[in-house]
C-alpha cells in the first residue's frame, strides 16, 4: 500500500482497519486516520511542499494532520480514497484487466445496472455527482457486468488523464472497436502498449515482489508529469519465430518528466517483455533520451530490471550496449546520471550502471553480476549464492559498487528524489538553494566536548557533522562501505554540500584502499556538479601492512590527494583531533588547494604520533628520557600551534562556533574563480 505525501510515496503498513478509522505506519511511524481503505487500495496525502520520513505531530481538526518532515512541519490533508472497481466483460469475450477512470472526483449517486445485465454502447452505467451536478457516465461498447464493487454514497476521485488505482470506477475490456475511427484505433493500440508484456506478465511480475516499468515511474516522477517516448516501438527480429511476437514499447519505457518541479529524462526496462532483455530496438530508445539528457543539461535516471543481451538478436544487442556505454561517458561530468538496480542486472549490462554516478539496489531484490552463479559453477568450481555473489548486502558492504541499499523499491526510488534535491541539473548549473530555517549563527555547546581529550579515545565523527548541517539533517552515501571514512550530502545555510570525513569510530578513522576510492570518486563528483567540499579530519595515517601495501595503497592512496588538488570548487576543512603525516596532506590541506583551514584546539597537526616519533628519535635512550621526550614532543608538535604559526591552518576555532565559521566561509567563497591548467584530461592514478 502506498501513501503520497507530496510528490513522494511514502511506505504504509495497515495496522488496523476499525469501521472508518485505520491505524497506519508511514515510515515506521504511527498515526491514525479516518479513511476508508479498500483492500489494496490507496490513501492520497496531499503536501505543500518536499517530504521525507514524514513524522505525525498531531492530528487536527477533521482529516487535517501536522506532520514532521525534515525539522519542517506541513499541513496534511488525507483525501479519501477508495479503490473500488464495477467490474464489467464484453459480451462473448474473455475478461481483461482494462480499466476506465472516473471523469471526475465526485460521488456515486446512482448504479442503475446489475450484475450480469447486458448493455449496449452507450447504456448509462452509474451517475455521478461532482460540483452539485449529476452526470451520466456511459459505457463505450457492448459489454455484460460482470461484478459491481462500488456502492451508491461512494466517493470517488478522478483523474482523467492520468490513470491511478485511486480514480478507477470499472474495469472492463469494453473498449471501443470502431475500426474506422482513428482515435479508437489509436487508443487500443497505446492501451496495448501501456500493458507492455500483458496482464499474465504483471501478475508475474507484482507476484515477485516487483513493481512494472511504469509504475516505478509513476512512482518516481511528480504526478502526472511524464512524457513517454516511442511507445508504439518494436523489435525487428525475425529470429526463433519473433517477428510474429512483436511487443510495442519493446520492453524499455522511456521519456521524460519532473521531479521536485525540475526537468529529468527516464528509462526503465520492463521485465515483462522478455525478461526486460535489451534489444537492438529499445537500445535506440535509451540512447535517444541519453542524447536528449545530454543536449538539454539534465539528470538522467536508469530503472534496470533486465536479463541481459536479447539472446535471439545475437550481437546486434551487444552493439546497443556500446551505443548506450558510448553515451553515459560521453554525459559523465556534464549531467548526474543515477542507475536503480530493481531487479537482475548481469553481464556486460553492469557497466551502464557502473558508468554512472549513483547506484542504488534494493535488498534481496537486485543482484548485478559479471557473471552469474551457474557460469561461475561450470568455470570455476566454485558455489555461491546470487546474493553472496552480487546482491544489494555484498555491493554495498563489500564490493563498494553500489552506493545505497534501500530495503523497498519505494524506498529506493524517493530516495532518488532526494539525492537529487542537492545536485544541480549539470554542470554548468549551480545547486538549488533551500530555504533554510536552521539559524545560521547556531552555536551548539556539546560541539565543545565531543572530541576526547585522550587521542585514542574514538568517538563518532557523525555526531560532530550532524551538529553542524542545517537540521542536522546528512544525506549518507556509501554507509556500509569503507566505514572508516564518512562522504554524503548536507546543507549549510540552505546550499548543498559534500563532505567527506574521517571516522575515529571505526578503524581509527585510518585511510586504506577501500576508503580512498570510496572519497576519490565522491570529491570528483562534487566538483564535477559545483559542490563546495567540507572535510571533518581526524586521520591517524595509512593502513600499514603486508595487504594494504601489496593491493597497492600507494596508488589507491594517491587517488585523494588527486581528487581533492584537482578540485576548484569551495574546499573547506576542519581539523577536530589528529592529522598525521601523508594523511595530513591528502585529507584537503592548505598546500594542496584547500580555501580555508580550520583546527579546533584539540587538533594534532604533526609529522607522525609521538609514541612513533620518540622510537625512532631516542631508540636507544632509557625509559625515563623517553618519558620526558614523549611529553616534550606531544607539547611541541600535538597540537595545531605550530601549523597555525607557519599559515597551515588559517584559524583555530572554538568547536561550538563550527556551524557559524563555515558558512561565512562559505560565502566567502561563493564566487571562487579558478581554473587548472588546459589539458586533454588528468591521468589520475588508478
Ligand atoms: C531473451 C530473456 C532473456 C534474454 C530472460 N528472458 N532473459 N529473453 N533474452 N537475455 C525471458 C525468459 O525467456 C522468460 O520468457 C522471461 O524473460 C522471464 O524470464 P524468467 O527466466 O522466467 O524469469 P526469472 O526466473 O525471474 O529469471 C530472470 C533471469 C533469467 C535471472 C534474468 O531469465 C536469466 O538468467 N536470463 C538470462 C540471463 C543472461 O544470461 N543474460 C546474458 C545474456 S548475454 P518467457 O516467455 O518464458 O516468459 C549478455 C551480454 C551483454 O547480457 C554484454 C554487454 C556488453
Amino acid at each position: 500500500m502506498e501513501i503520497h505525501i507530496g510528490n513522494r510515496v511514502a511506505e504504509v503498513e495497515l495496522v488496523s482497519k476499525e469501521d472508518n478509522k485505520v491505524v497506519l505506519t508511514i515510515d515506521g511511524k504511527t498515526f491514525e486516520a479516518d479513511v476508508v481503505m479498500a483492500e489494496n487500495g490507496t490513501c492520497n496525502i496531499l503536501m505543500d511542499g518536499r517530504s521525507s520520513n514524514a513524522q505525525l505531530i498531531r492530528r487536527e481538526n477533521g482529516k487535517n494532520y501536522k506532520v514532521n518532515t525534515h525539522y519542517s512541519s506541513f499541513n496534511v490533508e488525507i483525501v479519501d480514497s477508495q479503490a473500488k472497481y464495477l467490474r464489467m466483460r464484453k459480451k462473448g469475450e474473455e475478461e481483461q484487466n482494462d480499466c476506465i477512470t472516473s471523469p471526475m472526483p465526485g460521488k456515486v449517486v446512482k448504479i442503475p445496472v446489475t450484475v450480469g445485465q447486458e448493455m449496449k454502447a452507450g447504456d448509462t452505467a452509474i451517475v455521478i455527482e461532482a460540483m452539485k451536478m449529476q452526470s451520466n457516465y456511459k459505457v463505450s461498447s457492448d459489454c455484460r457486468i460482470k461484478e459491481i464493487l462500488v456502492q451508491e454514497g461512494d466517493n470517488i476521485t478522478g483523474d482523467i488523464n492520468n490513470i491511478r488505482t485511486d480514480c478507477i470506477i470499472f474495469r472492463t475490456d469494453c473498449i471501443m472497436e470502431e475500426k474506422n475511427n482513428a482515435y479508437a484505433t489509436f487508443e487500443e493500440r497505446d492501451r496495448i502498449a501501456s500493458l507492455g508484456g500483458g496482464v499474465e506478465k504483471i501478475e508475474k511480475q507484482h507476484e515477485s515482489g516487483k513493481m512494472t516499468a511504469r509504475e516505478r515511474i509513476e512512482m518516481l516522477l511528480d504526478k502526472g508529469t511524464f512524457v513517454e517516448l516511442d511507445k508504439l516501438m518494436v523489435h525487428r527480429c525475425t529470429n526463433y519465430g519473433m517477428d510474429k511476437n512483436k511487443i510495442p514499447g519493446d520492453g524499455i519505457v522511456s521519456g521524460y518528466g519532473k521531479i521536485d518541479g525540475r526537468q529529468v529524462f527516464v528509462y526503465a526496462y520492463d521485465f515483462t517483455v522478455y525478461g526486460g532483455s535489451l534489444s537492438a530496438s529499445n537500445a535506440k530508445k535509451i540512447v535517444k533520451v541519453q542524447q536528449l539528457a545530454l543536449k538539454n543539461g539534465a539528470p538522467i535516471i536508469a530503472l534496470n530490471d533486465s536479463g541481459g543481451a536479447r539472446i535471439q538478436e545475437g550481437i546486434e544487442s551487444l552493439s546497443g550496449y556500446a551505443d548506450i556505454f558510448y553515451q553515459n561517458t560521453m554525459a559523465s561530468g556534464v549531467i548526474p546520471q543515477i542507475s536503480a538496480i530493481l531487479g537482475p542486472c548481469a553481464g556486460g549490462a553492469c557497466y551502464s550502471p557502473a558508468l554512472t554516478d549513483f547506484i542504488f539496489m534494493v535488498k534481496e531484490k537486485s543482484h548485478m553480476f559479471v557473471t552469474g552463479p551457474d557460469v561461475v559453477k561450470t568455470v570455476i568450481h566454485e558455489e555461491v549464492s546470487k546474493e553472496e555473489l552480487g546482491g544489494a548486502m555484498t555491493h554495498s558492504s563489500k564490493s563498494g559498487v553500489t552506493h545505497f541499499m534501500c530495503n523497498t523499491e519505494e524506498e529506493l526510488l524517493m530516495s532518488i528524489r532526494e539525492l537529487l534535491s542537492f545536485l544541480p541539473q549539470n554542470n554548468m548549473d549551480e545547486t538549488k538553494k533551500q530555504n533554510c530555517t536552521d539559524e545560521v549563527n547556531r552555536e551548539d555547546a556539546t560541539l565543545d566536548t565531543i572530541v576526547p581529550a585522550d587521542p585514542n579515545v574514538p568517538y563518532d565523527m557523525k555526531d560532530i557533522i550532524e551538529r553542524v548541517v542545517d537540521d542536522s539533517y546528512f544525506f549518507e552515501v556509501m554507509p556500509n562501505f569503507a566505514k572508516n571514512i564518512i562522504i554524503g550530502f548536507a546543507r549549510l545555510a540552505g546550499r548543498s554540500v559534500g563532505i567527506v570525513a574521517n571516522q575515529p569510530a571505526y578503524l581509527a578513522g585510518v585511510l586504506d584502499i577501500d576508503a580512498s576510492d570510496k572519497a576519490s570518486r565522491f570529491i570528483r563528483f562534487c566538483d564535477c556538479f559545483n559542490i563546495p567540499l567540507i572535510t571533518f579530519e581526524d586521520v591517524p595515517g595509512f593502513l600499514p601492512g603486508y595487504t594494504q601495501e601489496n593491493n597497492g595503497i600507494i596508488r589507491h592512496g594517491a587517488k585523494i590527494v588527486y581528487a581533492f588538488a584537482e578540485a576548484t570548487v569551495p574546499k573547506l576543512t576542519v581539523i577536530t583531533r589528529k592529522a598525521y603525516g601523508g594523511a595530513y596532506i591528502v585529507m584537503n590541506s592548505k598546500q594542496t588547494g584547500a580555501d580555508v583551514n580550520f583546527a579546533y584546539p584539540s587538533a594534532e597537526i604533526a609529522v607522525m604520533g609521538a609514541d612513533g616519533a620518540i622510537n625512532i628519535l631516542f631508540r636507544k635512550a632509557d625509559a625515563e628520557t623517553k618519558a620526558k621526550e614523549l611529553e616534550a614532543y606531544k607539547e611541541k608538535f600535538a597540537t595545531p600551534y605550530q601549523a597555525a604559526e607557519l599559515g597551515f591552518i588559517d584559524e583555530i576555532i572554538y568547536p561550538r562556533q563550527t556551524r557559524k565559521r563555515l558558512i561565512q566561509a562559505l560565502e566567502m567563497t561563493e564566487n571562487k574563480m579558478q581554473t587548472n591548467p588546459p589539458k586533454k584530461h588528468g591521468n589520475m592514478p588508478l
